[in-house]
């Protein structure tokens, strides 16, 4: 089997600096389900684009794993947004409420306070998340002299949803490190609305409701005008684009003069009704099995934040187990993706030694040093191909002049070699494409305050379905 591409992009990483050719050929071994060959890249690229065909369709034969969701958020900043808006953004342990005001020159100043989510509250009651989210509501409002005042507020809430407008988004599942109790089924930006009833001075008003992928969209317009993809890559995965009304077959309440929508494809389920099964390896199944929604969220668990490192530890073990790799006692410390970022961040074999032992890896040699870094490498080049499978396909099913691709999330920042990996993969997938990519900080959050402030410029009839 040809392994052209990933061996065409990241193939000088992959190397041993002081292995011996035997050892080392154990490991390639072991790894190489990881290092995917271009004929199941193909495979992955062809499934991708007709799962997202099918969730566009109106009455598919079978469900597609891509929700396909429509936004109704129609376009993207103008430039001449006025005022002040708030925005909350929840999705990972830390909770954020957002001020932003647009200056004269079409600048935004913001002001972002950030709160924890407790675990009990990210598994308990619904209801009580909501009372908590208004309560930091309060506090900020308190802080910045705003209680009593009517500002409109974008709620960022990135989960997979089913909306019917843009400030109704009902949840279709949790994810991530969140589990609480009676919010399945239910419509949240009421349940936000209720708890905010329930606190003196909280009068915003909830103009908008976004996942996380569409914030770092807008927030990528208002960086690079040319933005048409937005993209989260941290302790889950997701995308969003620009489609045409034309393609959406499943939006009944199409709108004249609308040409192009977002759509929230929620690709972290990619595979969820069985069609990648193909390319999942034991260990991809044994981190689902240990994962805290078990079946679902396929293709985040190949490589976001959230699994990346356990994926990394599971593979150690393995070769641990095939004595190629020194005795540690790795079922009882986590690698996570700051580990696997460290390790890639060094050149310097003694300097991951170092990493390791601080671990409580105590045995461990140069040797394995050199092993543990190259599985690092491979476990990270499989995560920057799929992604980059997938935007790929949308660069070319858009086939703009030009296209900027907004990203935001742990993931991408902090890890060395993503970023390059992906340039690399995205140029071969899609020669003919021209794209960039940029890091749209704080992307969400501030990402749904943009999106408050657009909404509030538009006829809201156009808004709903
Ligand atoms: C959620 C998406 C979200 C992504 C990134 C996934 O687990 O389902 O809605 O965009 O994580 O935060």
């Amino acid at each position: 089997m040809t392994r052209n591409i990933i061996f065409k992009n990241v193939g000088e990483d992959l190397t041993f600096k002081i292995l011996p050719d035997s050892k080392a050929e154990k490991v390639k071994l072991l790894t190489d389900p990881y290092l995917l060959p271009d004929s199941i890249i193909k495979r992955v690229i062809e499934t991708f684009e007709s799962e997202l065909e099918l969730g566009l369709e109106k009455n598919p034969n079978t469900q597609s794993s891509l929700q396909m969701a429509n936004t109704f958020v129609p376009k993207l900043l103008s430039g001449n947004e006025k005022g002040a808006f708030l925005a909350l953004d929840l999705g990972g342990t830390n909770f954020r409420v957002i001020l932003l005001t647009f200056q004269q020159d079409g600048k935004v100043d913001c002001f972002v306070q950030y709160y924890t989510v407790p675990e009990p509250l990210r598994l308990g009651e619904g209801e009580l998340l909501f009372d908590f989210l208004a309560e930091c509501m309060h506090d900020f409002l308190g802080k910045k002299g705003l209680l009593g005042k009517k500002l409109p507020l974008g709620f960022c809430f990135s989960f997979p949803m089913i909306q019917t407008g843009i400030d109704e988004g009902i949840l279709v599942t949790w994810t991530k490190s969140f589990n609480c109790k009676n919010v399945v089924g239910k419509e949240v930006v009421q349940m936000l609305k209720h708890s905010f009833s329930k606190k003196e001075g909280v009068n915003v008003d909830v103009v908008a409701i976004v996942n996380d992928a569409t914030g770092t969209m807008m927030m990528g317009s208002y960086i690079d005008k040319r933005t048409a993809i937005g993209m989260i890559l941290g302790t889950g995965c997701n995308a969003a684009y620009f489609e045409k009304v034309e393609r959406i077959e499943k939006w009944e309440g199409k709108h004249p003069g609308i040409d192009e929508v977002i759509i929230d494809i929620e690709w972290g389920a990619f595979g969820d009704n069985g069609v990648l099964d193909f390319m999942k390896t034991e260990i991809d199944k044994d981190v689902d099995e240990a994962s805290l929604l078990v079946n679902s969220f396929t293709f985040e668990k190949l490589f976001a934040g959230k699994y990346i490192g356990d994926i990394v530890r599971r593979v150690l073990l393995l070769l641990i187990e095939k004595n190629v790799l020194s005795k540690s006692d790795l079922e009882t410390w986590t690698f996570t993706a700051a580990d696997v970022s460290n390790t890639l961040e060094e050149s310097n074999l003694e300097k991951i030694l170092e990493n390791l032992k601080s671990k409580g890896f105590l045995k461990a040699t140069l040797e394995d040093a050199d092993i543990v870094h190259y599985v690092c490498t491979a476990i990270s080049a499989r995560g920057a191909l799929l992604v980059s499978i997938c935007l790929s396909s949308l660069l070319r099913r858009m086939d703009k002049e030009y296209a900027t691709i907004a990203i935001d999330g742990s993931l991408f920042k902090h890890h060395p070699r993503y970023e390059t990996y992906m340039r690399k993969f995205i140029a071969t997938l899609a020669p003919n494409q021209k794209f960039e990519l940029i890091l749209a900080e704080d992307g969400s959050g501030k990402g749904a305050g943009l999106v408050a402030a657009v909404v509030t410029s538009l006829d809201t009839s156009l808004l709903h379905s």
